[in-house]
């Protein structure tokens, strides 16, 4: 449904990708693991509609979306959870989660229903719901960065980098949240990771992007046990 075809993007005179292509089908989960510096925010704000590419091209379920503005690229379904959780750390829970549906033309009772529906599937938000955004551990502000992505029904869900900083027992319930978001709610998730285990372990494919190229691609269960793989990205 999302296909990159042979994208550069340029910061200056600088190239931060050169001729990436991706794609993402309907009910995957894709994962891009690379290091810092790789190029993994820029593939995703590309798509975002953040940076625009100088070649190649970017299209969502058949439509070419390469030009357009970010507001435009959300009104088309496409939702980017930033890293870095940036949820607004005066509001309350319930406010950030409200302030999920900007993009959208809710009534009242709408928002009230899928607020409902995040506490249904994030209960510790719920229980946090009156505590102000900034008050939040780590793992629960990731929660609620990504609860208030889905208060927009995104038909694409884009992740950069949901493990970043958070302790390992964190990161796990993370990424069950994210298997859930997958199986549960049937919506398709790119996500990008310098924790390459955890990708790999949670996607169906998966790409390797290395100083703005793609370098292997495949099946995750393939990529997991594939020797360069493992030095570079695993641990050995
Ligand atoms: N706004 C920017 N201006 C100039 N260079 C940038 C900017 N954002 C990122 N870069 C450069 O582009 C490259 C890729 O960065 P980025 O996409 O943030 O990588 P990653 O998310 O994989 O860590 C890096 O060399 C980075 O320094
Ligand atoms: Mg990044």
């Amino acid at each position: 449904m999302l296909e990159i075809n042979n994208v550069d993007i340029f910061y200056g005179k600088a190239q931060a990708l050169t001729n990436v292509s991706v794609c993402v089908g309907e009910k995957e989960i894709v994962s891009v693991i690379g290091a810092n510096g790789a190029g993994k925010t820029t593939l995703m704000k590309s798509i975002m509609g953040l940076v625009h590419p100088t070649a190649g091209s970017i299209t969502f379920k058949g439509e070419n979306i390469t030009k357009l503005a970010a507001h435009d690229v959300v009104k088309q379904g496409i939702i980017y959870v930033p890293e870095g959780r940036r949820i607004f750390p005066s509001l309350t829970v319930y406010e950030n989660l409200f302030m999920g549906t900007y993009s959208k033309k809710y009534s009242k009772k709408e928002i009230e229903d899928k607020i409902e529906e995040q506490y249904e599937f994030f209960p510790k938000l719920k229980e946090r719901m009156d505590q102000l955004g900034g008050s939040l551990s780590g793992g629960e502000q990731q929660m609620l960065a990504i609860a208030r992505g889905l208060m927009a029904d995104p038909k694409l869900l884009m992740l950069d980098e949901p493990s970043l900083g958070l302790a390992p027992i964190i990161v796990e319930d993370i990424f069950k949240i994210i298997l859930d978001i997958n199986s549960k709610k049937n919506i398709p998730i790119m996500l990008v990771e310098q924790n390459a285990y955890m990708a790999l372990e949670s996607s169906s494919r998966a790409y390797v992007l290395e100083l703005g190229i793609v370098k292997q691609q495949g099946d995750a269960s393939v990529l997991i046990e594939d020797d360069d793989i493992k030095k570079a990205y695993l641990g050995g």
